[in-house]
């Protein structure tokens, strides 16, 4: 068996929320452990149950290939201490609708991982939550969601991720397809949740495109 599917069930959820590998390695955050760690531990015995159900692979762990200062995984310690607070980063004074929004963009959904800009060390710019960043694909970037940029109503940014329609008809494209996969399974609430949420957000200009 390869993988993860020989780990107990708590090694996994230690990995999930703590970056930790089985044998007490710390994980590269190419893994959205540091939003993951915000995740509730009974939404984490469900996940781990349901991979449990899913068909066994033999294909074998693939090595991964990470750039500087993730080559010395030793540095990863010094990153989580720095970077992978589990604090939520929206607090105050919140409705039940924008906590559940809130805990499904900044846990589950790891919203920020693609939306948030990154400081130099890789760590996510809590200052500039949400406000857009370059894609990792190395194409175009990706969009700033604070109020101010994304200016759909929520019943819009619900439909949105329903089905993937934007008010103007478009349709999500690049790796939001994917996460449209995801967020199109959840509930009409769940998604009400988010849009919600997303209106409480720091409203944050996009930054210019470096030059
Ligand atoms: C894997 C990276 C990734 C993740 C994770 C991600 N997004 Fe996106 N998102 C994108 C990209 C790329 C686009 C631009 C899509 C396009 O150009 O069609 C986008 C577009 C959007 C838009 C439309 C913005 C606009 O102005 O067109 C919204 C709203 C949005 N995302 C919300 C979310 C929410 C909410 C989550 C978490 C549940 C999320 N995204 C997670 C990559 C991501």
């Amino acid at each position: 068996m390869h993988g993860i599917g020989g780990w107990t069930d708590a090694q996994i959820i230690n990995a999930i929320q703590h970056g930790v590998d089985h044998a007490g390695n710390h994980l590269y955050p190419a893994f959205p452990y540091a939003s993951y760690n915000k995740a509730e531990l009974q939404d984490l015995v469900d996940l781990v149950a349901f991979w449990r159900t899913l068909p066994v692979s033999d294909v074998p762990s693939q090595p991964h290939e990470v750039g500087l200062p993730f080559s010395i995984r030793r540095a990863v310690g010094l990153w989580k201490l720095m970077f992978a607070s589990d604090d939520f980063v929206i607090q105050g004074d919140l409705t039940a609708e924008q906590t559940r929004g809130r805990y499904l963009v900044e846990a589950l959904g790891h919203c920020a991982e693609c939306h948030t800009p990154r400081n130099m060390l890789g760590g996510l710019s809590r200052d500039r939550w949400l406000s857009g960043a370059p894609n990792p694909s190395g194409e175009g970037r990706i969009p700033n969601i604070t109020p101010g940029a994304l200016t759909w109503s929520e019943g819009e940014i619900a439909e949105y991720l329903k089905s993937g329609f934007t008010p103007e008809f478009d349709t999500a494209g690049g790796s939001m397809a994917e996460v449209v996969k995801n967020t199109g399974q959840l509930s009409d609430a769940d998604r009400a949740a988010i849009a919600a949420y997303l209106k409480i957000v720091l409203e944050v200009a996009t930054a210019p495109a470096a030059p």
